[in-house]
């Protein structure tokens, strides 16, 4: 594996890399969702690049990002394991080098769900995800609809701007009892991973949104929403203390 801790090294060497690129972005902290974009990719495509850059302007609680699991050592083994062929690892001044004087805004979807409770976040997560796409140049990358919103913003992002790149959605990666993978998973102790899974057994059991809500709240979550949109039931709860772990998920469901 090719490892590039260089932004402009990497966008010197892209010419030779052997096509289709597929590329998955991550944040590190790998987990077997990631695995499964990677294999994805790798299966897809002839060079696989993965990045890792925990991107502090999506970071809407400073909490958040203190406590955002750091694993570089084991993700490097795994990706290694796994077979990519590029690991990207950028800087703070090399993705920002316009101290963020240029942002992504959209102005609709944004603001709902996740966006309505993490002022800013979707704005960091869309103009990092345009400066990687413009540094990487992939054919595809590679998005896990755990983060369903985000998929969704960054694949209408895309068709926005006219951008040469396939957005490919990924279907979510379940523990064994329903807890959708994530990389805050680390960081839920065990009483809170005990009450975990209960998110994905009542928005896939219990029919009204605001039921879901209660017997969330009634089992020591703080609930952001559980709301309805276009075919399919999101939920965001916090749960835990020291650190509290944001906890978000999503299922299709049937339209009425
Ligand atoms: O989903 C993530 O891990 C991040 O939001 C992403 C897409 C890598 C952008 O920082």
């Amino acid at each position: 594996m090719k490892v590039f801790n260089s932004v402009s090294d990497y966008i010197s060497s892209r010419s030779g890399f052997e096509g289709p690129v597929g590329f998955v972005p991550t944040m590190g902290a790998l987990h077997s969702g990631h695995r499964s974009l990677i294999v994805r990719s790798i299966e897809e495509n002839q060079t696989t690049v993965v990045s890792i850059y925990v991107n502090p302007m999506q970071f809407d609680n400073e909490n958040d990002l203190v406590a955002y699991p750091e694993t570089l050592v084991e993700d490097q083994a795994t990706l290694e394991a796994l077979g990519v062929d590029v690991l990207v690892l950028p800087t703070y001044d090399q993705i920002y080098g316009d101290g963020f004087r240029y942002q992504v805004l959209e102005n609709l979807f944004s603001h709902e769900l996740c966006g309505a409770h993490r002022d800013g976040h979707f704005t960091g997560v869309l103009t990092v995800v345009m400066k990687l796409l413009n540094i990487v140049r992939p054919q595809k990358a590679y998005f896990g609809e755990k983060d369903y919103q985000q998929y969704q913003l960054i694949s209408d992002m895309v068709d926005a701007f006219f951008m040469d790149v396939e957005i490919v959605p990924c279907t979510i990666v379940r523990e064994s009892d329903g807890l959708a993978l994530s990389s805050r998973n680390l960081n839920l102790d065990s009483c809170a991973r005990a009450k975990a899974p209960l998110i994905h057994e009542l928005i896939s059991n219990v029919s009204s949104d605001i039921e879901v809500a209660q017997a969330l709240s009634e089992a020591g979550f703080d609930v952001d929403y559980v709301e309805t949109h276009d075919g399919r039931r999101f939920v965001a709860a916090k749960i835990g203390e020291n650190p509290v772990v944001r906890l978000i998920d999503n299922i299709p469901v049937a339209m009425p």
